[in-house]
């Protein structure tokens, strides 16, 4: 007997397959949903993206000087090839527990400097003097560190950055946080995004930009079973419904840079996924 035949014949599998057809469809029908209702202040984020562009020769005659922390991850490294890219530092200073090759004529302008995040305030607080501007994409994972670590890091290492950015005159702190931040959640890893990201705005900056981007996209170098089975997952709505939840890691450097480029008027704004991608579109948003 076929397998068609074989279903065919029990109507309990018919009504199941029936209910689980009629759930993807709903499921299809709320993500559809949310990739084409505009967010709040759309147009406003649109008129930064476009405002970007071109902007680069103009930022570029202003001297200014960034740090960036974790330039050694995924994202990082997508940000420091962005930054590199669009050449709008006279200096930009990469800050982590190791150093890169970086080969070339077009990465003059990296500095590395390699440090002890456990002692980051008391051994390296002048690294942090002078930069206009400041990047974090600082992370880790309870897999990969414990849930202490985890803090250790997420939290502590990414505030005591802050800190140090705003006591050496940093101007502008562009931070990467996540999707689903919230200060109040049950769930350590959205609770501590949530609580890094309302610290950081309680320090002052003059501006503070906060990315909350949904799933990496990016081949991660490093094995995350986890990680690797959401993005496989997820990979369908990367195409039909690119800002719902996904987020390649080139789409975050774009944004961050263009929110460098022509900053919100607010001192403090938090970019959520869609934001982030229609700020990376630039001229096309
Ligand atoms: N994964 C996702 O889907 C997702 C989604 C939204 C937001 N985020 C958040 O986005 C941020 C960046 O994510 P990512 O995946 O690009 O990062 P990543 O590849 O995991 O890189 C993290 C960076 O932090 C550094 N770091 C980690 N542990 C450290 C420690 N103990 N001491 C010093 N430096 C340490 C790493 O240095 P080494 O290279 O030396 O390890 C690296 O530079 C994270 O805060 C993450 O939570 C992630
Ligand atoms: C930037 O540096 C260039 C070359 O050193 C100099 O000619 C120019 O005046 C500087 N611009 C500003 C705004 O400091």
């Amino acid at each position: 007997m076929s397998p068609k035949r074989l279903l065919a014949g029990r109507p309990e599998m018919q009504i199941g397959a029936t209910v689980f057809a009629g759930f993807v469809v709903f499921l299809g029908i709320i993500i559809a949903w949310l990739e084409v209702t505009p967010i709040e202040g759309q147009k406003g984020i649109c008129r930064m993206a476009e405002a970007a562009s071109g902007k680069e020769d103009e930022f570029r005659s202003t001297n200014q000087t960034a740090f960036v922390v974790g330039h050694t991850g995924e994202t990082g490294r997508a940000l420091v090839e962005e930054l590199v890219n669009r050449n709008i530092f006279q200096k930009l200073l990469l800050i982590g527990r190791r150093e890169l090759n970086y080969e070339g004529e077009k990465y003059s302008k990296l500095e590395q400097k390699v440090v002890d995040y456990e002692k980051l305030a008391d051994d390296h607080a002048d690294l942090f003097k002078g930069h206009n501007v400041g990047f974090c994409c600082l992370g880790t994972t309870r897999g990969k560190s414990g849930a202490e670590g985890f803090k250790r890091v997420d939290h502590d290492y990414v505030m005591m950055t802050a800190k140090l950015a705003k006591e050496g005159g940093c101007g502008h702190f562009l931070l990467q946080s996540s999707q689903g931040a919230n200060k109040d959640s049950s769930f350590l890893y959205t609770k501590v995004k949530g609580q890094v990201d309302a610290e950081c705005a309680e320090l002052g900056f003059e501006k503070l930009s906060i990315f909350r981007p949904g799933v990496l996209m990016v081949d991660r170098k490093e094995s995350r079973p986890g990680e690797w089975f959401a993005r496989k997952m997820l990979t369908p709505l990367k195409y039909f419904a690119p800002t719902v939840m996904t987020c390649p890691v080139e789409t975050v450097a774009k944004a961050m840079v263009n929110a460098v480029l022509s900053p919100s008027d607010k001192p403090a704004e938090i970019y959520e996924n869609k934001a982030v991608h229609l700020l990376a579109k630039g001229k096309s948003c």
